[in-house]
């Protein structure tokens, strides 16, 4: 007869509770600091688990929706944001910790520090936070003290060498079939065509115009012309642009549901991950005030520097400037709806 499966075999658990090893004696707070750490990054490790399948679905040439891909990628994402507003949680457990409570082991810790944290790097770096984009990236992936080992340093290399979810995501809104001009051929136009332009993108834009008043608001055209028509922005080229919008205008279109519900999460993940950086540079300054890091960073100066500047899916907001009224939408022609309609 097999063995029968035991619990505490099964979760292993012998290893994860004898994992706990205070420097400094047992009746500091460190057994709360170190089991706190750990939960972050026993969802760390989940969250990674959930991006790499979300980002397998996204690195084919096509997702196939007859096989619920973008259902299945859409609830690996919520389930990541729900993960963060757990975690998000949890540091209101920590703070029942004072500062002084800290100061009792906080010397035994130098230099390490949650900056070293191998999987938050993992996951910035898989969702597409880049180099260039960080805050003091002079802080960040050297092997000096406070900084990261050799073997995170390299694996730290090796992920950012990766497609990130974020490049994929703008391949596949490039991909986007609904502009072919010849779905466009019965549109009827709202206003004369201009700048030479597609039916419905010289429409979007003469209603767009109209619906901004004053000088500040009509500064919001030049950018209209430089991220729809011209450049596109930040990462996302000028058709991956279109695409985000187009789907945001139209999300009422059943096609378009689960692609809007996975941009919204996006913006969630983002929006999480900010509260996350929000919450814990709020903590270190309650504990350690005006004082550097563990890690050698300024403290909270660094992670207020990240807080503002480490937004991963800022260009996916910026959308919301440009969206109009839906009474305004231009009506689809019948060729568009029956390329969008799931009989197709
Ligand atoms: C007493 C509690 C804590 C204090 C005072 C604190 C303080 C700091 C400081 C000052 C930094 C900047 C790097 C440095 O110079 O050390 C940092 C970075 C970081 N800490 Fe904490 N921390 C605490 C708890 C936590 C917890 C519970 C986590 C959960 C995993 C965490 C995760 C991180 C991460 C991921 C970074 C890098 C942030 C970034 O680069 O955006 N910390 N922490």
């Amino acid at each position: 007869m097999s063995e029968q499966l035991y619990y505490t075999d099964y979760l292993e658990l012998d290893k994860i509770l004898d994992s706990q090893h205070p420097k400094s004696d047992l009746k500091t707070d460190e057994m709360l600091f170190i089991i706190i750490h750990q939960a972050y990054e026993l969802w760390f490790k989940m969250v990674i688990h959930e991006l790499d399948h979300v980002r397998d679905i996204f690195s084919q040439d096509n997702v196939n929706d007859n096989a619920g891909e973008m259902s299945i990628a859409f609830h690996k994402l919520k389930r990541v944001a729900k993960i963060f507003e757990v975690v998000n949680q949890q540091v209101n457990i920590l703070e029942t910790m004072t500062p002084m409570d800290f100061l009792e082991f906080r010397d035994l810790l130098v230099p390490s520090s949650g900056f070293q944290s191998l999987q938050f790097r993992i996951i910035e770096a898989k969702l597409g936070l880049k180099m260039e984009q960080r805050y003091k990236s002079n802080y960040y992936k050297n092997t000096r003290p406070g900084g990261f080992n050799q073997q995170d340093y390299e694996t730290i290399n090796s992920v950012e060498s990766e497609a990130t979810l974020k490049s994929l995501l703008i391949k596949w809104a490039e991909r986007t079939p609904f502009f072919d001009e010849s779905l466009w051929k019965e549109y009827q136009s709202k206003f004369p065509v201009v700048d030479g332009l597609q039916k419905f993108w010289s429409d979007y834009k003469q209603i767009y115009k109209s619906s901004l008043s004053g000088s500040v608001e009509l500064r919001q055209f030049d950018e209209l012309e430089r991220i729809f028509y011209k450049e596109g922005l930040g990462e996302f080229s000028m058709e991956a642009m279109r695409a985000v919008l187009f789907i945001m205008l139209y999300r009422n279109q059943p096609i378009f549901q689960l692609p809007f519900d996975l941009l919204s999460t996006l913006i969630d993940i983002d929006e999480l991950l900010s509260q996350f950086r929000y919450k814990h540079m709020l903590m270190a300054r309650r504990m350690i005030g005006m004082r550097s890091g563990t890690g050698g960073t300024s403290g909270a100066g660094y992670l207020e520097g990240a807080l503002r500047q480490h937004y991963i899916f800022k260009e996916l907001t910026e959308v919301s400037t440009f969206l109009i009224e839906r009474s305004h939408l231009p009506v689809l022609p019948k060729s568009v709806k029956e390329k969008m309609s799931f009989n197709a």
